[in-house]
């Protein structure tokens, strides 16, 4: 089934429909990179504009690409891009476009990504706009959590960190509330709480949320979602320091309990590297899954899947 859109600035565009869908066709690429690859996207040119600090990101999106036998060009940093000479994302599209098939661009700005898509002549993935979207990232959080956990509808989901910063937990949050009964313990420090525009989300739906300060109230929890606390939005540096390590996840808080651990990554400190041999800790798991997420998405995009 395609997906009836033709660019992914936000994870609010996917009805149910189409994440049932996404999540096959991931499935099916699990099949193809166990293989090494194969040439679905021959001829077909990815590129990867990315006017912000990433490497995981960029480099998932890369092996995605060249995995399905495409090629990436690539543009790093505001520092050495035309957007420094002062040309508007606008333009930046309607030149990248004559080069590529595809374009993922990941941007400080929030709401980069919906300028970037309202002009662009070919298909567009935002990889990150500031504060804003993140929605490969989420996919590829809510495939990790059917694998790990068998079903999506039914969970009980901590979000735990920089949830005001963190883009991640705003595109995750709007997806998992298309699943049915699924409840939410929101836990971050109240300078950086869930913001309004996913909390009237859960409102609107009706979706059962909690919200709290402490870590504890989280590890009843099938699944713990920890974030970094976001530095570089941070206008007041003494503030990230009073509040960067706030929230510690530890493997004694997990001792006898069957919670499946993520993290978008990086981390700084927020999860103990004792929890890694855990069971739950499941990460590192992300991040390959991460790979056949974006495999699908640039399939499903350039009409191949
Ligand atoms: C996340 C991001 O960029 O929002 N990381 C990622 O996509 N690999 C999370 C983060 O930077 O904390």
């Amino acid at each position: 089934m395609p997906l009836p859109f033709r660019h992914i600035t936000s994870t609010k565009q996917f009805t149910r429909e189409d994440t049932d869908a996404v999540l096959k066709v991931a499935e099916k690429m699990e099949n193809v990179l166990a293989k090494g690859g194969s040439d679905l996207l021959k001829n077909k040119i990815l590129a990867a504009l990315f006017y912000e600090p990433s490497t995981r990101t960029r480099l998932s999106f890369e092996t995605a690409m060249q995995r399905l036998g495409g090629q990436v060009i690539t543009a790093d940093g505001l520092q050495f891009s035309s957007m420094y000479k002062g040309e508007t994302i606008e333009d930046t599209m309607m030149v990248v476009g004559q080069y590529a098939d595809i374009i993922a661009m990941r941007h400080p700005e929030q709401g980069s990504a919906d300028r970037a898509a309202a002009v662009c002549p070919v298909p567009f993935i935002n990889a990150g706009d500031g504060p804003g979207q993140h929605p490969t990232q989420a996919l590829l959080d809510l495939y990790t959590i059917r694998k790990e956990r068998g079903s999506l509808d039914g969970l009980h989901i901590a979000m735990v960190g920089d949830l005001k910063f963190g883009r991640t937990v705003h595109s995750l949050s709007f997806l998992l509330g298309l699943y049915r009964d699924v409840r939410f313990t929101l836990i971050a420090p109240k300078e950086l709480t869930m913001p309004p525009k996913v909390t009237s989300f859960f409102k609107e739906k009706n979706i059962v949320f909690a919200e709290s300060e402490n870590l504890e109230q989280g590890l009843g929890a099938d699944v713990i979602y920890m974030t970094r606390v976001q530095k570089e939005r941070f206008e007041n540096k003494e503030e990230y320091e009073r509040l960067k390590l706030k929230y510690v996840l530890k493997a004694d808080h997990l001792r006898n309990r069957k919670i499946t651990v993520l993290h978008p990554l990086p981390r700084v400190g927020e999860i103990a590297t004792d929890v890694d041999p855990l069971p739950g800790a499941a990460y590192f798991r992300q991040v390959r899954n991460g790979v056949v997420m974006r495999m699908a998405l640039l399939a499903m995009l350039l009409g191949k899947a």
